[in-house]
C-alpha cells in the first residue's frame, strides 16, 4: 500500500453516526501528502486520536505511538493494515485517554507530534504541554481543527513564540508547525508576547471611555439625530 492508495481507500475506523455505519476522518490531504514527504522509519512519533494518520505513521515505518481509549477503533486500524500488508509491528497502541498518559508520554525524545485526540479545554493544550516537552528541536507539531477555539488560541499563541515555526497553515483547519529552538512550556506569562498583548487588549476594554471620546460620540450622535429630522427628547433623571 502507499499514500495514494490509503487516501482513496481510507481505513473506515469511527463509529460516529447513529446508524451505527462507521466513518473515515482525518487531516486535509496536503497535510497526509507533507507527512509522507518527512516522516521515516528512523521518525520517533505520536499521536493523540487514531484514524487514516495512523496508518500513515505505520506505512511510513515509524516507531510510532498511538494514544486512543477507543480500542474498537485501534482493532479496526489493526485489522486493516493487516489486510493492506501494512505492518504495525513498530506501533504502539495506548487505548487510554491522553490525559491518562500525559506523565508517560513527556519528554520522549519524539521527532513528530500530532495533537488530534479530545479537542476540548483544556486537554488538546495540555497535549501539546506534555508532548512538545520532549519534541526534538527541528521535530514537527500537527495541530488539527484549528476551526475550534482551543486548538486555534494554541495555534495563535504559537505563532507568535519564537521557538515555533508556522511551517504551513495549509487552510483554517490545521496548522504544522516546527520547533525550531529549545522551548520553556512553562514560562511565565509576561515572557510570552500573546499573553501579554491579549491581556492589554482585556485591560483596555474594562477601561472607560474617555471624557473626549464620549462628548465627540455624543456630538456625532446629536448631528445624526439633525441630519434626520428629529428632535432632542428630555430624558428626565429618575434618581
Ligand atoms: C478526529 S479523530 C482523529 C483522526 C485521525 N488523526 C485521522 O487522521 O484520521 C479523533 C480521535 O480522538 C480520539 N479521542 C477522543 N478523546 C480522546 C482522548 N481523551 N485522548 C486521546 N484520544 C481521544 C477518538 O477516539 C478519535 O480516534
Amino acid at each position: 500500500m502507499n499514500i495514494d492508495e490509503l487516501l482513496k481507500s481510507p481505513p473506515k475506523v469511527h463509529n460516529w453516526t447513529n446508524d451505527g455505519q462507521l466513518t473515515s476522518s482525518g487531516l486535509p490531504e496536503a497535510v497526509f501528502r507533507f507527512m509522507d514527504k518527512v516522516l521515516t522509519p528512523q521518525t520517533k512519533s505520536v499521536e493523540t486520536g487514531a484514524g487514516i494518520s495512523t496508518v500513515l505513521f505505520a506505512l511510513k515505518g515509524c516507531n510510532h505511538t498511538c494514544v486512543n481509549p477507543d480500542d474498537e477503533e485501534n482493532q479496526r486500524l489493526k485489522e486493516f493494515c493487516k489486510e493492506n500488508g501494512v505492518s504495525t509491528d513498530n506501533v504502539t497502541f495506548v487505548a487510554k485517554k491522553s490525559n491518562d498518559s500525559w506523565y508517560e508520554l513527556k519528554d520522549q525524545a519524539w521527532d513528530f507530534v500530532l495533537v488530534d485526540g479530545c479537542h476540548g479545554f483544556p486537554t488538546s493544550i495540555v497535549d501539546f504541554y506534555f508532548l512538545s516537552l520532549g519534541l526534538k528541536i527541528n521535530g514537527y507539531l500537527i495541530i488539527d481543527d484549528t476551526h475550534i477555539i482551543t486548538c486555534a488560541l494554541l495555534k495563535d499563541f504559537l505563532i507568535t513564540e519564537s521557538a515555533w515555526k508556522l511551517v504551513e497553515p495549509f487552510n483554517s483547519k490545521t496548522a504544522i508547525f516546527q520547533k525550531v529552538a529549545e522551548y520553556d512550556a512553562a514560562n511565565e506569562w509576561i515572557r510570552q508576547p500573546y499573553v501579554v498583548t491579549k491581556t492589554k487588549e482585556l485591560e483596555d476594554a474594562k477601561k472607560p471611555l474617555s471624557m473626549d471620546f464620549a462628548s465627540r460620540a455624543g456630538q456625532h450622535a446629536l448631528k445624526m439625530l439633525n441630519s434626520l429630522g428629529l428632535k432632542i427628547v428630555t430624558v428626565q433623571k429618575l434618581i
